[in-house]
């Protein structure tokens, strides 16, 4: 039978976790939020992941009916009863600034507690080199174990999209490397029991690491990019989503949307991370650099956009009350860490603007948050779309406009309406 210890019970462990279980293994879920871990031994969760149909919810009360799963927030619970220990930990940017501290602590506790022969594997996405030169170590220091020959060390980068967890665990091709070849036999034998698809060994630990980190950056340069093109097609008055659309249908191109901004945790960091190794081998990533600052700069634009319009209709931003509908960084997902939604909203706020703002899936507790979408609808002189979300309804417009103050603005990140049948709602109308 196999045991999996997953460290973390995030976006990442949680999904993993159960998907081990629903694959015959016996998982332990650690994470150090003791709340987390009571909602988690209780059945409950926020993620909105499914599994053939089935909701995160369910499969998660299904397993621990089973015993198949259960959360602690004991790392050595965890790693006694299991000789497979994956890593699902990030590493947070602060001002700019990579901070290991969770991930440390969480490598050393897992050192601890080491036994011979078991196999960790690092799923967190890091800054490159951080396998070789920060976890290995620790591990040997806190276990007295040699790392290759008491214990196996392998490194697979973390490529599923929230929200498609289950179904890309098993159908995304998964990219490995061991600190060495029983390492990464041992890795891929565990990946090989939830994934379907390829698995790919790499030459070495850090070029596993380094493509997650350029995956994740073509993301924020494509992001940065058609940003700059919406920019364009406006002064140009066609729509930027059409160009897109039609670019698109060239079998080599791939241009993602323009949008309130990039967010979540992956691709805002992904420069950071790389940015860290840079400076200590004192390489500039001009290109990289100023596709982040771009993005960064996006929720600023959009309120000083909205500014503009309203002063075009005779309205003062400071006494205007605003509806921001979709905090969640993406469509269709409960995920607010960085969402530029509260990037636009603390910027509002700043002005002294009123704001409410509502989002069925995201469970985290904001002031400004409301229970419906026309309480924050209500009063309002501008509607801020920013997500698609089920839950969230765009083409009520009609009676979006008859609760709204005079002359309603309708700012449209998501081309979730047109421009005709905005106007004709008495909508003045704005798309990116
Ligand atoms: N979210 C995604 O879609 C995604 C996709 C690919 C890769 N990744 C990467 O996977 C990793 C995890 O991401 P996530 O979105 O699940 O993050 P998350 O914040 O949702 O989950 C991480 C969990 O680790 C827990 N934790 C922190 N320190 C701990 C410790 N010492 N011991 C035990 N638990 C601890 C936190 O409490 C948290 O619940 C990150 O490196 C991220 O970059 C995420």
């Amino acid at each position: 039978m196999c045991n999996v210890c997953i460290i973390g019970q995030g976006f990442v462990g949680l999904p993993l976790a159960l998907s081990y279980s629903i694959n015959g293994c016996n998982v332990v879920g650690v994470d150090i939020k003791q709340e987390l871990v009571n909602e988690l031994n209780n059945g409950v969760t926020h993620h909105t992941e499914k599994h053939e149909n089935k909701k995160i919810q369910n499969i998660l009360e299904e397993q621990l009916r089973l015993n198949k799963y259960k959360a602690t927030t004991l790392i050595s619970e965890g790693v006694e009863k299991c000789s497979n220990i994956i890593i699902t930990v990030g590493i947070p940017i602060i001002n700019g600034n990579a901070e290991f501290s969770d991930l440390k602590s969480s490598i050393v506790d897992v050192a601890r507690n080491l036994k011979k022969q078991d196999l960790i594997l690092i799923r967190s996405t890091v800054v490159p080199g951080t396998t070789d030169e920060l976890i290995k170590p620790l591990l040997e220091e806190y276990s007295g174990l040699k790392c290759g020959e008491d214990f196996y060390l392998a490194y697979a980068s973390e490529r599923i999209a929230e929200g498609r967890a289950f179904e890309e665990f098993e159908s995304m091709p998964t990219v490995i490397a061991g600190i060495n070849e029983k390492s990464a036999r041992r890795a891929e034998k565990l990946l090989k029991i939830i994934c379907n698809a390829e698995v790919i060994r790499a030459d070495s630990i850090k070029i596993v690491e380094t493509a997650k980190i350029l995956e994740n950056l073509q993301r924020d340069v494509n992001i940065a990019m058609v940003q700059e093109f919406a920019r364009f097609t406006e002064a140009l008055n066609i729509d930027i989503f059409q160009v897109i659309k039609l670019a698109n249908t060239h079998k080599r191109v791939n241009l993602l949307m323009p949008g309130s901004g990039v967010g979540g945790y992956c691709i805002p960091n992904a420069y950071y991370y790389l940015n860290a190794k840079a400076e200590q081998i004192s390489l500039e990533l001009d290109l990289l650099k100023l596709s982040r600052k771009k993005n960064e700069q996006i929720p600023s634009f959009i309120v000083g956009k909205l500014q503009e319009l309203l002063i075009s209709i005779g309205k003062d931003i400071k006494k205007s009350k605003i509806a921001v509908i979709g905090i969640a960084m993406k469509d269709y997902s409960n995920d607010d860490r960085m969402s530029p939604a509260i990037e636009i909203i603390k910027l509002l706020l700043q002005k002294g603007v009123e704001v409410k703002a509502f989002d069925p899936k995201v469970s985290t507790k904001y002031t400004y948050k409301v229970d419906t979408q026309l309480e924050a609808i209500e009063n309002s002189d501008a509607i801020l779309a920013l997500v698609k979300q089920d839950g969230i309804i765009y083409d009520n417009l009609k009676e979006f406009s008859s609760i709204m103050k005079i002359h309603p603005i309708f700012m449209d990140l998501k081309a979730v309406i047109g421009k005709r049948e905005a106007e004709e709602s008495g909508f003045k109308y704005w798309r990116i």
